[in-house]
């Protein structure tokens, strides 16, 4: 992808424009973003999603039993039918899992990282539905893909904005609006993180959100301490050999600290171990029971590859690779494997591709380091057979 390209998806800036000027900072509306987009799904097929147990969904009603009302999915077959003819939305997460010509709006996007995309959620609304004045921690491309949405966008929101008394929906108690559109299928909307938004279906309406993932510093903190509690010993310890004797043994002075501050910078400055943690947490499978492995044989996977055998990423699995040192790490929903710099090129095949076959692994399943990888993610359950 060249960043300097004007994209139609971007309202014809390049993507070097759009990451300089909108991303994170501020939003964008673009008219025609995917010209005659039409949802690939209907609302009778989003509504059939609702009801599996597999998929995580929601309706938000605004004139409920309460004033915005939750109900949490999986829902039973006759929960639509009893619903009012007006103000209510339902919401159903990673709608690209588990249908495949939503994950192909994710290829839009190809300009940022793909591990920073989280889902696909799409919304179904009836006149007037929405889930009222709120803003997100994340990014969100807002697509339109069916009917009509107002949006209305207002002001910057932190943890301290003032919300709503509602035990399960963040709603916020004042809302300032500054700009709004109607969204027509094919329109979106880019919203940074804490910008306020709310959005109402004048009809019959779906709307795609394509979201992001984002560690907030307290689970960077916590969770790669965590992780790299793993592999220090116990005898590593807070040490002080060379202190000064005590003029006062109940204070802590200042050199305490400094011995702290060298044993955090030693530990937290590992980069190899940063890198590891992080290409992990990003790939970490929203559904991890959807990957669930093959046991197979390196003799069998590469007898069924040369029969014509094909493979595919899980839908559920997620994908990066990185380079740590001179070697290179490939991340599989959550697990990390180092390889040799020569497999480079495979690993983007592994990552990107449609499709692994033996035309484009060709070379690649006489070099053992690779074929051995290719068993281990089939095991693992990040790749999988094509016809299964
Ligand atoms: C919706 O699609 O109704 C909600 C999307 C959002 O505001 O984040
Ligand atoms: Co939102």
């Amino acid at each position: 992808m060249n960043p300097d390209t004007p994209l139609q998806l971007l309202g014809g800036l390049t993507p070097r424009e759009f990451m300089r000027d909108y991303w994170q900072k501020k939003p964008l509306l673009v008219r025609q973003a995917i010209p005659g987009f039409e949802s690939p799904i209907s609302p009778d097929e989003l509504a059939g999603l609702a009801l599996e147990e597999e998929v995580e969904s929601r309706l938000v009603l605004e004139h409920g039993s309460q004033p915005w009302e939750l109900r949490r999915g999986p829902f039973a077959e006759d929960a639509f039918s009893e619903l009012p003819e007006r103000d209510w939305t339902l919401l159903v997460q990673a709608v690209d899992q588990f249908v495949p010509e939503v994950a192909e709006v994710i290829e839009q996007f190809k300009f940022l990282p793909k591990w920073r995309i989280d889902d696909v959620m799409i919304s179904f609304a009836v006149p007037g539905g929405g889930v009222g004045p709120h803003f997100d921690n994340y990014d969100v491309f807002l697509l339109q893909g069916l009917g009509k949405r107002r949006w209305q966008i207002g002001q910057v929101c932190d943890s301290e904005s003032p919300m709503l008394q509602h035990a399960d929906l963040k709603i916020l108690a004042e809302f300032v609006k500054t700009e709004e559109w109607v969204l027509e299928p094919g329109d979106m909307l880019y919203l940074p993180p804490l910008l306020a938004h709310c959005g109402t279906a004048e009809d019959d309406c779906m709307t795609y959100s394509v979201g992001f993932r984002a560690p907030s510093a307290a689970e960077v903190l916590t969770h790669f301490t965590d992780f790299l509690g793993q592999f220090l010993p116990e005898e590593e310890r807070y040490s002080d050999a060379d202190a000064a004797p005590s003029e006062d043994p109940t204070q802590i002075q200042r050199d305490a600290l400094e011995r702290l501050k060298a044993l955090l910078n030693e530990h937290m400055g590992d980069e190899r171990l940063l890198m590891t943690w992080f290409g992990q947490y990003m790939t970490e499978p929203r559904y991890p029971e959807r990957i669930s492995g093959t046991e197979i044989e390196l003799q069998d996977l590469l007898s069924n590859l040369e029969d014509g055998a094909v493979l595919i990423r899980n839908p559920s699995a997620r994908m990066a690779w990185s380079e740590v040192g001179e070697d290179l790490v490939l991340f599989a929903s959550g697990q990390s494997r180092l390889l040799s710099a020569d497999l480079r090129e495979l690993l983007k095949l592994v990552c990107s591709a449609d499709a692994l076959h033996i035309d484009n692994l060709g070379q690649w399943l006489g070099n053992e380091e690779a074929s051995c990888l290719l068993v281990e993610l089939v095991k693992q359950g990040s790749l999988e057979f094509a016809d299964e």
